[in-house]
This record gives structure tokens, sequence and C-alpha cells, in this order.
């Protein structure tokens, strides 16, 4: 397949790119942060060099400029989203969001969208989502939780064939053990009761499903 995967330069978006390009994937790695840096194969630990593995080509792109990320989707088969407002810049995050929406409803592809924890229901409390159960966030993640309920409502009014899979709560560079739980709208606990993944394992789950696509709109993956 080929991939436009924005947010690439993140921590999520990188781990993707590698997962996507290891696969023998052809790869777009879009960020706003690529301009000038170019070429084809740049900044992912040479994951496309390894027998098999896709090319990666870098661009630069602002999600929220719906028609350039239009013209990227038309070249694509699946387009997956780890965009990430720095902080401060919560409130672009609808934005950004409607433009890739918009953008995969008119050139009818299929999106991923990497978003947060916050708006899955709590484990520990079934009539709290995640983002008031300070348990899983803490104040100064709050914020961030907040934004990606809002990313999820906003998906939820949108025609456009998209997929929003929300990490557990913590989610942190690590190794690629392969291995992980699907769950749907719950926030995952493991048997010591910590809810997490790494950015690694959520690119071979995110990969997964682009691959082969489950019938839930809305999912989560966790150890
Ligand atoms: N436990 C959790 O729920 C949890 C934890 C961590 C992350 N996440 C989620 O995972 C996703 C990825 O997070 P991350 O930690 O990988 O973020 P990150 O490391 O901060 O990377 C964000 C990426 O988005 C790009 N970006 C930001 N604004 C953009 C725009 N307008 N247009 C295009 N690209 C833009 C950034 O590059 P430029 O700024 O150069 O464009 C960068 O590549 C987010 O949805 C985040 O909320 C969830």
């Amino acid at each position: 397949m080929r991939i436009v995967t924005f947010g690439a330069t993140g921590m999520v978006g990188t781990r993707l790119v590698s997962e996507a390009s290891g696969r023998g994937h052809e790869v777009v790695a879009a960020s706003r942060g690529n301009a000038g840096s170019g070429g084809r194969n740049a900044g992912y630990g040479g994951a496309s060099g390894e027998a098999g593995a896709g090319a990666i080509s870098t661009v630069a792109v602002d999600a929220r400029d719906q028609s350039r990320v239009a013209d990227l989707l038309r070249t694509a088969d699946v387009a997956i989203s780890a965009v990430r407002p720095r902080p401060g810049e919560e409130a672009s995050v609808p934005e950004a969001t409607r433009a890739l929406l918009d953008a995969a409803a008119e050139t009818q592809t299929a999106l991923l969208l990497i978003g947060g924890a916050g708006p899955l229901i709590s484990a520990l409390a079934p009539a709290t989502l995640v983002l008031d159960d300070e348990r899983f966030v803490p104040a100064q993640w709050r914020s961030s939780a907040v934004a990606s309920l809002v990313q999820l409502r906003v998906c939820e009014g949108h025609g456009a064939a998209w997929t929003y899979l929300s990490p557990p709560a913590v989610l942190e560079p690590g190794i690629r053990t392969g291995t992980y739980r699907r769950g749907t709208t719950t926030l995952l606990l493991d048997a010591a009761g910590r809810s997490r993944i790494s950015a690694e394992d959520l690119a071979v789950a995110a990969l997964d499903e682009v691959e082969h696509p489950g019938e839930a709109r809305h999912f989560t993956v966790a150890y």
C-alpha cells in the first residue's frame, strides 16, 4: 500500500513510518517540520534500507491545509494521522481534524487517527471518562485529554471513512514486542492494573488495523 502519515516526525509518527516501511509499504511521511529536510528515506533509522522495506519519502504539509492534504491523499491508499499540536495550541485540534476528515471524504480515502485515551471509559469507574479520572490523567495532561475528546466528537459528526485509535493511559517510547490486546471503548489494564503500551507496539496495532480493518470506528489497544 501507499500510506500517507501525518505527524510523521513525532513520537508516534516516527514509529508508524518505520513499522509501515518495515512491512514493505510505501510511506509518505508528512509534517510541517519536514520543510527543507526533503528527500527519500530521511530520518527513520534506516528502516527503508532493510531488505523488503518500503520506500519512505518526506513532505512538508500543515494538516489544516485541506487542499494540500487532499492532493496528498489522492496519491494514497490510506492515511494515518498522529498529529499533535504543540503545547498551548490544543485549540487547533478541531480545525486540523476537520481538514483531514474533509480531505479524506473528498478523496474517499480511509483515515486512521491516533488520538488520546481521554474519551475512553475508565476501567475503574464505568460512568467516568478517562479524562475525568485522575488515576489515569493527572492534572497536567488534562488539556490534552480534553482535546482528544473534542477530536473524537469532530470525527463522530463526520461522513468520512475514519477510525479512531485511543492509546492506553501511558504511551511512550519502548521496544517492539509485536504483541498487544485490542479492546473497544473502555481503557484496558494489564494484570498489574497498569494501562500502557510502547509507541512501537502502538504502531504495530495501527498497521494491523490498516491492513485488516476491524468493524469498530473507535477502539483501543494495550498490553
Ligand atoms: N496516552 C495518550 O492518550 C497519549 C499519549 C501520547 C500521545 N498521544 C496521542 O498520540 C498522537 C501523537 O502524539 P505524539 O506524542 O507522537 O506527538 P508529538 O511527538 O508531539 O508529534 C506531533 C507530530 O504532529 C506534527 N504536527 C503538529 N501540528 C501539525 C499540523 N498542524 N500539521 C501537520 N503536522 C503537525 C508535529 O510536527 P510539526 O510540529 O513539525 O508539524 C509532529 O510530527 C496524538 O494524537 C496524541 O494526542 C496519546
